[in-house]
């Protein structure tokens, strides 16, 4: 496994590889990795013949209140892990090397940008196309690899992907959850063990909405309301959002009976968590 710093460099070994013939697989994280992470480059090394990884913390996707500085960083643990799944490549850019003195070029998608997580995170998903579109101009892969556990995002980089006429099949991979419910996420590390319990309010509240439509709820304002209540049950959790949308359009649903996003967010102490289930009502699963 080799580890790439430069644009250029990254640019040079994706060209030779192509030239021959081979498929280039692509999973871009931001590091600290967990078994989610791993999943995308399983689906990879299996789906392709040479997988890049990319390991950046993308300033531009950090709005001036997030968690930039404190977001976790462990180049020599997460080398190690990919190392022994047997990846190609890591690239792993300065900030510097991705945003040089003068970079003035943005990725807007439309009205998707601004639901959801948008609302809280304003520029947040100006920030993660304009760096993926960037990522796939220098890794040129074949096919890139985008967990669930982030749907919106998936939903954004599939329409900037059809927009934009990318030569580049986005690949969107089930959510992976600890054995409890948890989703798994970098930003766990930055729980306590009482915050860690109070957090498994996401999957619970979620999994609660997903049996009242199964037994035929199609009201989202009835699911969505008791998935609000249970977190407001919770002292130490604070809703930030959930709503009931359509998974294409990410607009809110007046009601349940085609397939469904419930998507949710929530403050856990000072961590902001998401979590999500895509649902179809009884007799349409
Ligand atoms: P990051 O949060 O590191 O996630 C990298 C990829 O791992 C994303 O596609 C994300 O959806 C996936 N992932 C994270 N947790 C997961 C889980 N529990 N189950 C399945 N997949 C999971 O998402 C980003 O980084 C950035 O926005 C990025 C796309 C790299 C652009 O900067």
């Amino acid at each position: 496994m080799r580890i790439v710093r430069t644009v250029e460099e990254m640019k040079a070994v994706s060209r030779e590889h192509r030239a021959r013939g081979k498929r280039i697989g692509f999973v871009p994280t931001m590091g600290s990795l967990h078994e989610g992470h791993l999943s995308l480059v399983r689906a990879s090394r299996e789906r392709t013949d040479t997988t890049v990884v990319s390991i950046f913390v993308n300033p531009a996707q950090f709005g001036p209140g997030d968690d930039l500085a404190s977001y976790p960083r462990d180049l020599e643990r997460d080398a190690a892990l990919l190392e022994k799944e047997g990846v190609d490549y890591v690239f792993h850019p300065e900030p510097s090397g991705m945003y040089p003195e003068g970079f003035g070029t943005f990725v807007e998608v439309g009205d998707l940008q601004d639901r959801l997580c948008g609302h809280s995170r304003p520029g947040h998903f100006r920030g993660v196309c304009t760096v993926v579109l960037k990522l796939f101009n220098i890794v040129r892969p074949d096919a890139a690899f985008f967990g669930w556990k982030d749907a919106q995002q998936v939903i954004i980089l599939r329409r900037m992907a059809a927009d934009l006429d990318l030569d580049v099949r986005i690949e969107a991979l089930p959510l992976v959850r600890d054995a409890d419910g948890l989703a798994l996420s970098s930003r766990n590390r930055h729980l306590s063990p009482e915050e860690r319990g109070a957090a498994l309010v996401l999957s619970r509240s979620l999994e609660d909405a997903r049996r009242r439509v199964e037994e035929g709820e199609k009201d989202p304002g009835a699911v969505v309301r008791g998935v609000a209540e249970a977190v407001a049950i919770e002292p130490l959790a604070r809703l930030d959002y959930v709503e009931a949308v359509d998974p294409v359009s990410l607009r809110p649903l007046d009601r349940i009976d085609g397939e469904a996003l419930i998507a949710m967010a929530v403050y856990v102490g000072r961590t902001r968590l998401i979590d999500n289930i895509r649902i179809a009502p009884a007799g349409k699963g």
